[in-house]
């Protein structure tokens, strides 16, 4: 990674990538020593847009198996679409939003926990840190959390200056939390969260403007 020096983990997102080029981009993935991929799946209900579906990530699990697939679920009715993921792409690591209706989200986490993936919480830029204290018992159970930089939907926005504050005080009140951070951030962004001790990052357009891909 010599490419992005004193920066967290680079995860690249797939969606911010040339649709009909994702064999070439998971390539560039591959030759920057990546070892995480990030796919991102929106339904156009809970996210103002539609990305892909489990058939891409099945398909970057065969054409890239040593790559470790992280899906963000930015969709309505995340438990009906656990199957496709879980079983038929190969997801391993699943990232679902804490913003769900209550009912969904309950149902949500005790299907998660039901089955053998890891998983954890991505949480939106306008939701207030005092949310996650009533999940508490929850989070405690998770090792992951994956904090938006950006309002989710899109790749290529600004980032959100006031996370910088959010992952500090998230620090103080989760400190087993791996934090990963997600949306708008280039080499500037990364290194200065590097500097907070943010152990790994989302990045889209930088990643593949980058890579030229
Ligand atoms: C936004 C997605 C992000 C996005 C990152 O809804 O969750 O993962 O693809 O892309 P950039 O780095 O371009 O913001
Ligand atoms: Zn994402």
């Amino acid at each position: 990674m010599t490419d992005f020096p004193k920066t967290p983990e680079i995860i690249p997102s797939l969606f911010a990538a040339d649709p009909l080029h994702y064999c070439e981009a998971l390539k560039a993935v591959e030759r920057f020593g990546c070892r995480r991929i990030h796919l991102d799946i929106m339904d156009g209900h809970f996210v103002p847009n539609i990305s892909f579906g489990a058939s891409v990530v099945a398909a970057v699990a065969k054409e890239c198996p040593q790559l470790f697939r992280e899906v963000h679920l930015m969709v309505q009715n995340p438990q009906q679409h656990f199957e496709a993921f879980i079983k038929k792409s190969g997801a391993q690591r699943l990232f679902i939003h804490i913003e769900l209706a209550p009912e969904v989200l309950e149902e949500t986490v005790r299907c998660l926990q039901s089955k053998a993936v890891d998983w954890g919480f991505a949480v939106n830029p306008e939701t207030p840190l005092e949310t996650l204290q009533v999940y508490k018992g929850w989070i405690s159970n998770t090792q992951h959390l994956l904090l938006m930089s950006v309002h989710p939907g899109f790749c290529g926005q600004t980032f959100i200056e006031e996370t910088y504050e959010r992952i500090k005080e998230l620090r103080e009140c989760f400190p087993h939390l791996k934090l990963c951070i997600d949306g708008g951030i280039r080499t500037l962004e990364a290194q200065r969260l590097h500097e907070l001790g943010v152990e790994s990052v989302v990045m889209g357009s930088a990643f593949f403007k980058k890579v030229s891909v």
